[in-house]
This record gives C-alpha cells, structure tokens and sequence, in this order.
C-alpha cells in the first residue's frame, strides 16, 4: 500500500497546508480518493459552526472496516494487522494477520447480528486491552451499531450513567483484566451497573482471567460460545463472508464519554468519513508511517488515542499495531522498553507522565535495552515538559528519533497540531505547526484575535480553530445544544479548545493547559465539578471545591478543599479514607484527589461563587499573590485556609 498524500518535506508541507486552506475540498476530495467508498461523495464539506452543523463527503457511503481490512487482504492478507502482547511476558502472545482479523470481525458482526443488533444501536464495551476488544469495536462498525467504549478505571456509577445517556441496549465485556498484580473484575462491575438498568437485553462475556462471574439468565451469553457458532454462519466453502453495511459518511461511527466543565461527561459523536480519512491522514503524516513498520501506542483503548492510533489509523493504512495489555511497570519499569526490543518497534507513541514516571527510575533500568529499532517518538496527551523531552529524546531516542509532540483532543478526532516526524522542525515542548486543514486562531477573552506579542515575543490567547476538519466532533450524543454551548458559542464563528497557547515568530503552538475547569491527570482528563459532585456525596461533607496544582509525574494533582459536618471533623484519616472511597465508587479510582484539605469555609464572592483561583494559587503554594480578596465574603477564610495547606 502506498501513500500518496505523505508528505516528504518541508516544501510539501507549506504547499498541502496552503491549498488545503484556499481549496479545501479540492484538498480532501483528493485525499478521500484514495480509500474505498460503496458511493462517492455528492459534497465534499458543508458546515456552519452556528448551529453547528459539519458534514463531510455528504451522500458518500463507506465502511470503515471495509478499509481497515477488507483491501488490505488481497496483498497483505498474511501481514501481521495486531500484535498482542499480554500483561504477563511469560504468556504466549499473538500476532493477528489480517485474513485473522477478517475472520474474527465478521465472526463478530454476526455474534451481534444473532442477538439482535442492529445499524445505529449503541453497543457499550468495558474490557480490558485484549485483541477481541478491537475485534468488538470493528464488528460493531461492520454491521453500523455504534461503539462506546468505556474505560476499565469507571466505576459501575459511572457506567450506569453512560448506559443511560447512551440509552445502549448491549455491553461487550470481559469476565476480568489483568492490570500488573492486579485482577479486575469487569464483569462484576458491569453487574453493579446494571442493577436497576432497563435497557440494556445481551451482555456478552469473553473469558480473559477465569474470575468468578454470575451470569444472568436471558441477558448474559459467553462470548466463545456466540463466536463459536457465528464461525459456521460466516465461512462457506472455505471462505469468510459478512457484508459491511453500507454507512453514510455522516453516519456516527462511536460515541466517547469525556469530561467538561460540568458534572456530567458528553458522549463525543464522531462520523464514519471524516473521522476515518483524519485518523488515516495524520497516522501516516505524522509518524511518517511505512508499510512493514511496527507501531506501538501504548494508551489504553479506553480512550481516543487508543481508538485512533491503535485501531483506526494503522489498520486503514495497513499497518501493524501493537497492542500491550499492561501497565508501564510491570514486572519492572523497562516494560515498555522490553516490548521495543521483543517486537523491534519502530515507533513508541506514549505520554509525557510515562516518561515522567520512568525517568524516576533512574538510568540504570534501561541499561540493557538495546532500542535500536526504533525510528520515531511520540507523545500526547498533556505538554510535554523540556526535562521530559531529553531524556525522551537521549534515553530513548539515542537522539537519532525525531519526536513528535501532537496536541488533540477527544473532539478532534485526531492530531491537529504536530511536527511531522523528520520532515517539519521539533521543538521541546512545542507540538509546532497546525496540520493541513486545520487554521489555529489565538483570541483574548472577547474573542478578539491576539496581536499583541508579550515580552518574550509571544503571542498568548486562547486557542480556537476557524474552520472545521474531516473529524471534528459532529455533536454531542443525544444534546446538541450542548455541543453548541460548550464549543461553538463562546466565541462566534470559531471552534474553542479550551486550551492556553503561545505562538512563536515561526507560527510554532506551545499549549499551555486548559483554560477551564478541567483537570488533566496523568493524562486522563477530569472535571472539577464530577469530583465535588462524587466528594459531596458522602454523608459528612457540606460543600467542597476542587482545583489542580503541580505534579512532578502525574502533571496535575488533584486538590479538593471539603468542608464537613460537626460530626465527621473529628477523625479527620479515616473521613479522608471515606471520602477517597466515595470518589472510587462514583467515578472510579482515576479521580481520587491527591489531597484533602478539610476547611472551616471557602473563599466565596458575595454573589455566592467560589473563587477557584484563590484556591487554586493555595494548592500551587503561592501565599503572598492571591489577587483581590476584598470582594471576598469574608475574607478570613484565606488565612485559615492557607495556614491548613498540605
Ligand atoms: C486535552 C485533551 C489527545 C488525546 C489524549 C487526550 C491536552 C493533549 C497535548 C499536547 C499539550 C495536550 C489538552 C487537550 N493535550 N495533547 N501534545 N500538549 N496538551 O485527549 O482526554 O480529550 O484531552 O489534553 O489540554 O485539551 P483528551
């Protein structure tokens, strides 16, 4: 499989960027012509982001698995699709060619069939990083149910809300997943959540870790025995068959939970088109990816980056993903750097606190990694810090790997700003130059596009975006005003990041961090309102408010400052203990704050608001600083509060 939209210098660079934005769907016409479509396209983009309303290759029908499987088989049939290495590295792994892959999905899209999914039905999927979870997400897509993936770290609270916002009829689950030591028993969650759900009719079990499970009568049907008897109803005279459905480009493709500024998490809707053509675009532009080179991205599945760039965008290019189900440290912190050397990867694409965390280590560890396989480096998911960035760049890379720092989002689908490895400059901590088609705006509060350079010669704004890309999210599930609200009504006419960043004198993005009140813990993204909303459940807390500060490995901690019934304030430990269990039960242990100040008030104006930046200046241990607190309520509560910093 060649590329013929890879762009192999830095002159090809401005020429794509500067025709993508003059002509943008000569552009993308041009780029969707190299995929497989049942119908081409009436139109290439129509938008408005008023409503918002984005449709990309209108009339086009497709299927995405169709792309990420079905042409690669003729040429490509025995190449290896997924590589699966187990948690444990004494396990047998796996290596999944595409005819594999091809058989499996079918299989699954027949298994769903059988129990009565149908195109535009949400299917919710809570397992552990095992190849039939991609065989579950592409046998979803093969007959247009729609995918939600939930993360192993929700609790079965969190679940049970995503089920009910997503109104999903079928779970696809694991009995457990192993996690280093630990076994987690998914099936006995999805139970959990289920207690009192209405809607959901199949829950389907794949067998990972024999953790014991109850299996409920009518509803809960294995996995094995499903694919057992799909493997007959797919293979006739020695051959594979399940026809894809023919999907609108505009047709969702998955629904992904994220947090935002309120206590709820919006189910990000993304469309079968231009999400496949972006996830594509960028995976081959970006890690400047060649046939027969092995990609290991290690984010879970769980979130976008894993729907991306380990499923989506390596298998439409015909690429090899692996797939690792572990964690970083385990059985030691080499892991990640003893899969390179097992498999010879080419390119690592992790995130900036893995590399924090192991750098922690020390050098020693990594000794006797010979890495010489690997040709190109990648972070994502928060900035990258410069300490990070070297050590990145000389353990890792022997300074011989470009590194790419690539800034998205779970609403865009894929990266939109980033060098491109080997082709446009790096620079540490700077994810650089938007891709083509996508036109970075930065704009102060007003909206009023930034012009004035700080002292550094920087400009420094919030950063939107102007106009709309094939994957940009197309609503948010079941509340499109919601959609609008939160990224297309701050500013008019733009799309807002939520996102701080600079701009150099070479046009080069530096993202600073988000601008609202959403937390990015190692990585996984948090709201400050569904922690209050979790710490204030528990019985003895009366209010509480939570903000970030600082962290050396997780980039920002968890700070919650809880105020606490005359009956509770007594045994501070064990109320603190409670509360982190609370939090563990509403969410998931993803959220447990790092801190817990128990506080007599918080800083609040006379209207009632919290003032956030007062507390959030005390958890970074700023004293001195705090800006104005004479419109404070009363303004005591500071030095208390101050006086009680953890
Ligand atoms: C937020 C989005 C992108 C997939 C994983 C996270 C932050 C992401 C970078 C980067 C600085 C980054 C932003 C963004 N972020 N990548 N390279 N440099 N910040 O997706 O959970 O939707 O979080 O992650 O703040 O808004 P997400």
């Amino acid at each position: 499989m060649s590329y013929p939209y890879q762009i192999k210098s830095f002159e090809e660079y401005q020429q794509a960027y500067k025709r993508s934005v003059q002509d943008p769907e000569g552009f993308w016409g041009d780029v969707a012509e190299n995929f497989t479509w049942r119908k081409k396209w009436d139109k290439v983009l129509e938008w408005n982001f008023k409503e918002p309303k984005v449709e990309w290759f209108k009339g086009g029908k497709l299927n995405i698995t169709e792309n990420c499987i079905d042409r690669h088989l003729e040429t490509m049939g025995e190449k290896p699709a997924i590589i699966w290495e187990p948690n444990n590295p004494e396990e047998r792994t796996r290596t999944v060619t595409y005819n594999r892959l091809h058989k499996r999905v079918c299989q699954v899209a027949q298994m769903l069939k059988n129990n009565g999914v149908k195109k535009g039905d949400r299917v919710c999927i809570y397992m552990g990083m095992v190849p039939e979870l991609a065989y579950a997400i592409l046998g979803c897509a093969r007959i247009g149910a729609i995918h939600s993936v939930i993360f192993g770290g929700f609790s079965a609270q969190s679940i049970a809300d995503r089920l009910e916002d997503a109104n999903a009829e079928f779970i696809i689950t694991c009995d457990g997943a192993y996690r280093g030591e630990k076994v987690i028993p998914l099936k006995n969650v999805i139970d959990d959540a289920l207690i009192g759900n209405k809607t959901v009719k199949k829950v389907i079990v794949y067998t990972r870790t024999r953790t014991p499970v109850s299996m409920i009568k009518g509803r809960d049907i294995w996995w094995e025995d499903e694919m057992e008897f799909a493997e007959h109803q797919v293979e006739k005279e020695g051959k594979v068959f399940f026809e894809a459905e023919a999907m609108d480009a505009e047709d969702p493709l998955f629904i992904l939970y994220t947090s935002g500024s309120t206590g709820k998490p919006k189910g990000v809707v993304h469309s079968s088109g231009g999400y496949m053509v972006w996830t594509n675009y960028t995976f081959v532009n970006v890690f400047q990816y060649q046939q027969g080179q092995i990609h290991f991205c290690t984010a879970d599945i769980g979130w976008i980056t894993g729907h991306s760039y380990i499923v989506y965008g390596p298998l439409s290019a015909g690429g090899t993903s692996l797939m690792f189900e572990g964690i970083p440290t385990y059985p030691s912190c080499s892991r990640f750097f003893d899969i390179v050397d097992k498999y010879k990867v080419n390119i690592l694409y992790t995130a900036p606190t893995a590399i924090r965390s192991l750098i922690g280590f020390g050098d020693e560890p990594y000794k006797n990694n010979d890495l010489s396989s690997l040709q190109i480096l990648g972070t994502v998911g928060e900035p990258i810090n410069e300490e990070a960035w070297h050590w990145y760049d000389e353990h890792i890379g022997k300074k011989k790997c470009p590194i790419v720092d690539t800034w998205w989002q779970t609403e865009t689908g894929g990266v939109l700003i980033s060098n491109l490895a080997g082709i446009t400059p790096a620079k540490p901590s700077w994810a650089t130059l938007p891709l083509p088609g996508v036109q970075p705006i930065l704009v102060d509060e007003k909206g009023e596009a930034i012009t004035k350079k700080d002292e550094q010669g920087l400009l420094k704004g919030n950063l939107c975006i102007k106009a709309p890309w094939p994957s940009i999210l197309r609503t948010t599930y079941g509340d499109h005003e919601r959609c609008r609200t939160n990224y297309f009504a701050t500013y008019e006419n733009l799309y807002f990041t939520s996102d701080g960043a600079l701009k150099d004198e070479n046009g080069f993005y530096r993202i600073t961090g988000r601008v609202d009140d959403v937390l990015n813990v190692s990585g996984h993204r948090i709201g400050t309102a569904e922690v209050e909303n979790a710490i204030n459940m528990h019985a003895g807390v009366v209010e509480s408010a939570v903000v970030g500060y600082p962290h050396d490995i997780k980039g920002q901690g968890i700070y919650a400052y809880v105020i606490i019934d005359g009956k509770h304030a007594a045994d501070d430990e064990q109320t603190r203990k409670n509360i982190l269990q609370t939090v563990t039960r509403v969410i998931g242990p993803i959220a447990k704050p790092d801190k817990i100040q128990f506080v007599k008030g918080l800083p609040k104006t006379r209207s009632g608001k919290i003032m956030r930046r007062i507390l959030r200046k005390i958890a970074e241990g700023e004293t001195q600083n705090l800006g104005d607190t004479t419109t404070l309520l009363d303004p005591n509560v500071v030095d208390e509060i101050k006086n009680g910093k953890l």
